[in-house]
């Protein structure tokens, strides 16, 4: 007897070969939608597999940012987002225009901007960074101003950790900026003997307060060799799928019932298979465009 879902993945094993498709998830989908994945990771893990995949489809489970970076990076193959209207709010606190405007008004900064954002967005910047290696590609930089680009919380994170003097977008993750200081008071007291670890999209405060901040595949790793048994996890409570499986004998509380983002639950599994079947949403970015984003995103896979 097959239920629904197995049918689903019978279905998604035979569309992968029939397409020559490679699925790819991030830490905060679904769980049912990680489980069907072939690779599950953070932002920079995922532009990684997508630029040197050797499939020709590759069905991104993300938000629209993460789809369109795998085609600036893949642009033989074909990507296809199989919600199209998953977003990221914080990649829209950034336009072409406004970013230009801000150029102008520190022409000698250096721009550095997070991969959520849009692709004509990094086409407008020098280099991307990652949650993962913010800190790092910054302090590489010949450059003493930078202008960072659209995570303000990331962003004030760098700019603990670097000489440099770092002008902030004010954008924020709806999501992330939830939580307060006050809420890892509250989660420390009642679970006095785990350790706090949060995202670095969190407010500063918030990132003061908590133990250690990591991107999401730096908090997987640091769950997995720390002695903690128990950890308050400060970030989108997709993440909570992979802690559990990979730690079953620890215990993981979610910081805040807010960290949940909207856009990353539109994919379901059933999603997926119609993507494969229809061949739809593809993600395309303009060449001109494509060409400056690439340039970016490149700059930065070679200082990581
Ligand atoms: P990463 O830590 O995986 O880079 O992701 C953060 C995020 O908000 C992705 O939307
Ligand atoms: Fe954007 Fe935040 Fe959702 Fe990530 S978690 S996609 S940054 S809104």
């Amino acid at each position: 007897m097959h239920n629904e879902t197995e049918l689903l993945k019978e279905k998604i094993v035979a569309l992968k070969k029939k397409r020559n498709a490679v699925i790819l998830a991030h830490n905060y989908q679904i769980g049912d939608v990680q489980d069907i994945a072939d690779y599950v990771g953070d932002s920079f893990g995922l532009s990684r597999v997508a630029a040197e995949t050797k499939a020709d489809v590759i069905v991104f489970c993300g938000v629209h940012f993460m789809a369109e970076s795998a085609a600036v990076l893949a642009p033989s193959k074909t990507v296809l987002l199989p919600e199209r209207l998953a977003g990221c709010p914080m990649a829209d606190m950034v336009t072409v225009e406004a970013l230009r405007a801000k150029k102008k008004e520190y022409p000698h900064a250096t721009v550095v901007t997070y991969v959520n954002s849009s692709a004509a967005v990094k086409a407008e910047s020098d280099i991307c960074v990652t949650s993962s290696n913010a800190v790092n590609v910054v302090n590489s930089l010949d450059a003493e101003e930078i202008l960072f680009v659209p995570d303000m919380n990331l962003g004030s994170f760098v700019a603990d950790r670097t000489d440099k003097h770092v002008i902030l977008w004010q954008g924020y993750c709806l999501t992330h900026d939830r939580v307060r200081a006050r809420d890892v008071e509250i989660a420390k007291q009642q679970h006095p003997d785990a350790v706090v670890v949060v995202h670095p999209e969190c407010r500063p405060e918030v990132v003061q307060a908590a133990d250690y901040a990591f991107s999401t595949s730096g908090i997987l790793q640091f769950a997995k060799n720390c002695k903690h048994q128990k950890l308050i996890i400060g970030t989108e409570m997709g993440l909570l799928h992979r802690l559990h499986l990979e730690n079953p004998s620890k215990e993981f509380y979610l910081l805040h019932q807010g960290l949940i983002c909207p856009n990353m639950k539109f994919t379901t599994v059933g999603k997926v298979v119609e993507a494969l079947e229809t061949m739809t949403s593809v993600i395309t970015v303009a060449d001109d465009i494509r060409e400056s984003a690439r340039r970016a995103l490149e700059r930065m896979l070679a200082v990581s």
